[in-house]
């Protein structure tokens, strides 16, 4: 103890990209949402937050760095929110301590230098994605993730995913679904408490090992209206938002987890888009209106419409729903495709959008189906 560096826990975790879209809060303080949730964690290789937590008896207050660059913690009451549960559970842990642990060598040592408990130590954390953060990449899903993961485990705390999950959604909503792989519904309860609101697994990531996420960053800058106080306009002011959270959104999560369960891929990329559509729908029916997405996102759709519009040279049949589009927070777009179809999609966005286009069109953008102009 008289040289003790502390205590440290990396945890890395993946974003998920919602086919059911959460938007609207019934409570903002525990994030208790309108209408329950379903989405797709996407693989952990990819796009991730791996955060990095330290505890020490040296440190002297909590700090925070977010991709290398020093953010004030106690600004953000979700994070502090997180953090002060599971310092409270860690405390329960430490008074739950028998008296035979209370006398182990390690107890002794620390009561002798007079080292406070583990759950009084300040904490250092670093965080890092490795992709456009607020760009409405779900970066704040993997971010709360993260951060709780490793928290839990540098407190040694023997807690069950719902539990976790819960905690995490106490910093974003969203991120109580990136504790699970996979296809994942975050179930929106309705007790005040939020007991009852947190992910449970639909299927694990082996079930539709061939469905795949594409993304395709059309900007990386930061969102224009962030998603929480886009929720409270939306559900304030829009007037197609009751239909959809009362009529329509009841019946997509029972048809997208049938669709995912039966992994029938036209059924999924149907109801992903008409989702996305809504969601976008209700953010113009906002006042004042929310865009997400730009011309370039809507040059995305007409381009995965093309594709799913193609018919077979030879047959003369159609070739189907083959790609979906989704948008959150954003103008990126996620694609889901199944494996095979992947390539073939890519090539036709590599030349419609060929790199280094980025977000304005210029007279070398090739156009041939004014995908752009119209
Ligand atoms: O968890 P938040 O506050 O970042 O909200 C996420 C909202 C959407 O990404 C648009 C939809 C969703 O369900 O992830």
């Amino acid at each position: 103890y008289n040289n003790v560096m502390g205590y440290e826990s990396t945890v890395t975790s993946p974003v998920n990209i919602a086919v059911v879209k959460y938007w609207g809060k019934r409570n903002s303080e525990l994030i208790l949402p309108t209408n329950s949730s379903l989405s797709c964690t996407l693989s952990q290789d990819h796009l991730n937050t791996k955060t990095s937590i330290r505890a020490s008896p040296s440190y002297t207050s909590d700090r925070l760095w977010l991709n290398g660059f020093e953010e004030d913690l106690y600004a953000s009451a979700r994070l502090t929110n997180c953090i002060r549960e599971l310092r409270r559970l860690r405390k329960e842990k430490e008074n739950e301590l028998s008296s035979s642990d209370l006398a182990s060598p390690e107890n002794l040592e620390a009561a002798e230098h007079h080292v406070p408990p583990l759950s009084e130590w300040c904490i250092h954390v670093a965080s890092e994605n490795n992709f456009p953060t607020a760009a409405g990449l779900a970066s704040s899903a993997s971010g709360y993730a993260a951060l709780v993961q490793a928290l839990s485990n540098l407190y040694d705390l023997s807690i069950s995913l719902t539990q976790l999950s819960m905690i995490a959604r106490l910093g974003s909503g969203s991120a109580c679904r990136s504790v699970y792989g996979g296809f994942v519904e975050w179930q929106a309860g309705i007790l005040p408490s939020g007991e009852d609101s947190y992910a449970v697994s639909v299927a694990p990531e082996t079930h539709w090992p061939t469905l795949q996420a594409l993304i395709l960053v059309v900007s990386d800058k930061k969102k224009s209206t962030p998603s929480t106080s886009g929720m409270s306009t939306t559900v304030k002011t829009s007037e197609l938002f009751p239909i959809r959270i009362s009529e329509v959104v009841p019946k997509r999560i029972i048809q997208m987890k049938e669709a995912i369960l039966q992994r029938d891929f036209t059924k999924f990329a149907l109801l992903t888009m008409k989702e996305s559509n809504q969601f976008h729908a209700v953010c113009l029916d906002t006042y004042p209106p929310i865009f997400y997405m730009n011309d370039i996102s809507r040059a995305i759709i007409k381009l995965v419409d093309l594709f799913n519009s193609q018919v077979d040279e030879i047959t003369k049949k159609p070739k189907g729903i083959r790609v979906a589009y989704t948008f959150d927070a954003g103008p990126n777009a996620v694609i889901y495709a199944e494996k095979d179809v992947i390539k073939e999609f890519i090539e036709l966005v590599m030349y419609f959008f060929p790199r280094g286009t980025g977000q304005t069109s210029n007279s070398f953008f090739p156009d041939p189906f004014g995908l752009l102009k119209s």
